[in-house]
């Protein structure tokens, strides 16, 4: 039997953090071996906010950089640009005419979006969710690793997708794939160093709110150290009076590899000024290996043109051919 198809894809906005990795990629490279995956690096979405023309490919061959210093192994994935992959935007117009406005005007990720960017909002922010089903949508994916936030959009998919059918497939042969989304909840959902409540993002003004994959281990520290905690002593999990306490011991558990009954019983007795360090210790050891081969690669550009060549070939038979199906379906003249 075949192996089941994994997608998934990053913007290309900023540094990785921790989120990312905790709640994206490390998944991924954990699943990749009984999966025949696609990962790819989302460009097209990252001009959906206002964004500076000069880093955009800069950002591109940074995230493909860290996805191969993550682990992402090209015996089992492929890695590819998503604006190489012109079928994207071209399903995604072909799916904007199946999907019902008001669908996208429920997306709690455009409605916090666009409400830090009041008069610009742009069409692109709104239409997010559609290109991201397209993504999806293309490569027949049976399972798409994320964190928890991006579980609505993945309903919304399954939703085109069935719309689709209904609308378009005959009885026996569905027009699309319906995907799974597979969220671990382990660092599902990674919370801001700042606020215990908020989930760390790329797009949170404050650089302490973060660790980013290649921040050095001096400014790993220091944001470990001013991190916000609270004044109890004695450190546990699920308090929900404790947003802070939950976070970072959750990331402790999953850097150091522990259980969470193991590290309930390490850090009960706990004060903060005896466990930040510990924190900050499994952290630097556990980014190192990422930021040693980062460089690695960074140093070859040809290694990484090369592979991106081979990951866009891949990626586009298998688009195309979807491509080519959806319109068939949909009533289209073929091309002569
Ligand atoms: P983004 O940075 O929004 O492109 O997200 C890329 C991937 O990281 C998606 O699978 C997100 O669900 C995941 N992700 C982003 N932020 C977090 C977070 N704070 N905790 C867990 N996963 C996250
Ligand atoms: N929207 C996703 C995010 O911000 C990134 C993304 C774009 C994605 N297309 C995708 C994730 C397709 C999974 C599958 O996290």
């Amino acid at each position: 039997m075949s192996k089941q198809r994994v997608l998934s894809g990053i913007q290309t906005t900023g540094n990785l953090h921790l989120g990312n990795y905790l709640g994206a990629i490390r998944n991924w490279v954990e699943i990749q071996s009984q999966y025949d995956n696609f990962f790819f690096f989302a460009d097209l979405h990252a001009i959906t906010v206002p964004y500076d023309p000069k880093t955009l490919a800069d950002n591109t061959y940074n995230l493909a950089a860290l996805y191969l210093a993550c682990g992402i192994d090209l015996q089992y994935s492929t890695i590819f640009v998503q604006s190489h992959v012109t079928a994207h935007s071209e399903l995604t117009w072909l799916l904007n005419c199946i999907t019902p406005l008001n669908w996208l005007e429920r997306m709690i990720q455009f409605k916090e979006k666009a409400i830090k960017q009041g008069e610009n909002v742009s069409v692109g922010l709104l239409d997010y969710p559609v290109l991201m089903a397209a993504d999806i949508l293309l490569y027949d994916a049976d399972k798409v690793p994320v964190g928890e936030d991006q579980k609505q959009h993945l309903e919304l998919t399954r939703d085109i997708a069935v719309r689709v059918n209904d609308k378009f497939g005959k009885k026996k042969e569905p027009v699309l794939k319906i995907p799974e989304p597979l969220i671990r909840p382990e660092g599902a959902r990674v919370m801001s160093l700042t606020d215990g409540t908020k989930k760390m993002s790329k797009s949170d003004p404050s650089e302490m709110s973060r660790i980013s994959l290649l921040d050095p281990p001096e400014e790993i520290k220091k944001k470990i150290k001013r991190c916000k905690t609270d004044p109890i002593k004695g450190l546990v999990f699920d308090d929900p009076e404790r947003p802070e306490c939950h976070n970072l011991l959750s990331l402790y558990q999953i850097l150091a590899n522990k259980t969470k009954q193991e590290v309930a019983t390490e850090c009960q007795d706990m004060g903060w000024g005896q466990f930040k360090p510990l924190l900050t210790e499994v952290t630097v050891e556990s980014l190192k290996p990422i930021q040693d081969k980062y460089q690695e690669i960074m140093d070859n550009k040809d290694y990484l043109n090369s592979v991106l060549k081979e990951g866009v070939a891949k990626a586009e038979e298998v688009a195309n051919t979807t491509l080519s199906r959806v319109k068939d379906a949909l009533g289209y003249l073929p091309r002569l």
